[in-house]
């Protein structure tokens, strides 16, 4: 049986594109000892992954061309000599971009089972897993959430940013403000996705907006995308505001000499304010309570996941590149296939 696979091709100059990758169909892979042979369901994208096809990380091994493009995504267990991830289960791991994978434990962070089968499994990648993950500690692990907190997000729209508002208010906080890209993205902001205001970034001048907004000023803020924006915000802290560094896509394209300079730093001693970043990878080991604590909220009708899902693995390149076109709301990912019937 055949395992369609798609490798890095060439390294992206600017952003993401299909000439960047290859599609090719090998074997399917045997089960080898110690090892769980799974059927791919879903496959996420993330931002990070320009960076695996850039060699500009650390925390992953370097991807050289002709290497299996890297990525995370919900599969099937069909075979295993693995007693932790018994045939029959569902697993979100580290998959690379295959329709089969051989997986073991001694992935870090390793597999995660998932056990709530009531909810679709896509939801592994977006609420019971890394973004859902990575709005619910940025808020209450680094951003340590309060009721009364004025909270702006940026990339709102996003996997991670369309879950900030609703995880917040699960948490007990107010609706908050988002920013995108949009007249259509902001109405979905406020319509889909629990924010209270929506502020378009490429249109009019946010700044006065945010004056208009947040005239107490920021207790708040979520930050996907870094740069001027997070300048204008550190401008208009509340005291004891907190910063939750996410991400910062709006540099990721840029050389080091043309990222932002920032010019309102200080304001963090003057605003006894403090900012911090976090990576969800650390967080492994409290996967399972997350994935419990979301679950139940979604259930509850308080989180409503936002997926923006294609169908077919041949979809996975442009899929990346609408993240750094701003064409997905919500999170993107790619149905590979469905699962096999189980004894
Ligand atoms: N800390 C962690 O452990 C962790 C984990 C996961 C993700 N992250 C970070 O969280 C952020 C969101 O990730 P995600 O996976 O949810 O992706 P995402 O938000 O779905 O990313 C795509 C969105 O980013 C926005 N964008 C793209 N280029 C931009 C630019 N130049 N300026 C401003 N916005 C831009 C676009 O929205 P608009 O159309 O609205 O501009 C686009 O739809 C990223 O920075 C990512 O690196 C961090």
């Amino acid at each position: 049986m055949s395992n369609r696979q798609w490798l890095l091709a060439a390294r992206p100059e600017t952003y993401p594109q299909p000439e960047h990758f290859q599609l090719v169909a090998g074997d399917r892979p045997a089960l080898e000892p110690g090892k769980a042979l799974v059927k791919t369901l879903f496959l996420g994208v993330a931002p990070v992954m320009l960076r695996y096809m850039r060699n500009e990380t650390e925390f992953q091994a370097p991807l050289a061309i002709g290497d299996l493009m890297m990525g995370r995504g919900v599969a099937q267990v069909i075979a295993s000599d693995c007693p932790e991830l018994p045939v029959g289960s569902i697993v979100q791991a580290r998959l690379g971009w295959q329709e089969y994978a051989l997986i073991d434990t001694r992935q870090d962070p390793p597999p995660f089972l998932l056990a709530h089968h009531d909810l679709p499994y896509s939801h592994g990648l977006s609420s019971l897993g890394p973004s859902g993950f990575t709005a619910l500690i940025g808020l209450r692990e680094i951003g340590a959430v309060q009721p009364a907190d004025h909270i702006l997000v940026s990339g709102a729209a996003g996997g991670v940013g369309s879950q900030v508002s609703q995880i917040a208010k699960a948490l007990g906080a107010r609706k908050g403000v988002g920013i995108a890209g949009g007249p259509e993205k902001c109405r979905r902001l406020i319509s889909a996705v629990g924010y209270a205001e929506a502020l378009d970034y490429k249109q009019g001048n946010i700044n006065t907006a945010l004056d208009q907004l947040f005239s107490q000023g920021i207790d708040l803020y979520f930050d996907n995308v870094g740069g001027a924006l997070l300048d204008e915000v550190l401008s208009r802290l509340r005291r004891r505001a907190r910063i939750v560094i996410c991400g910062a896509i709006s540099e990721y394209l840029l050389p080091r000499e043309a990222q932002h300079r920032f010019a309102n730093l200080q304001n963090l001693g003057r605003q006894d304010a403090r900012m911090e970043g976090f990576f969800v990878f650390d967080y492994g080991q409290h996967y399972p309570d997350y994935a419990s604590e979301i679950a139940d909220w979604i259930r509850a009708g308080q989180v409503s996941p936002v997926e923006d899902i294609s169908r077919g693995i041949e979809t996975l390149p442009l899929a990346l590149s609408d993240l750094y076109t701003g064409s997905n709301v919500g999170v993107r990912m790619v149905h590979v296939a469905d699962p096999d019937p189980m004894p």
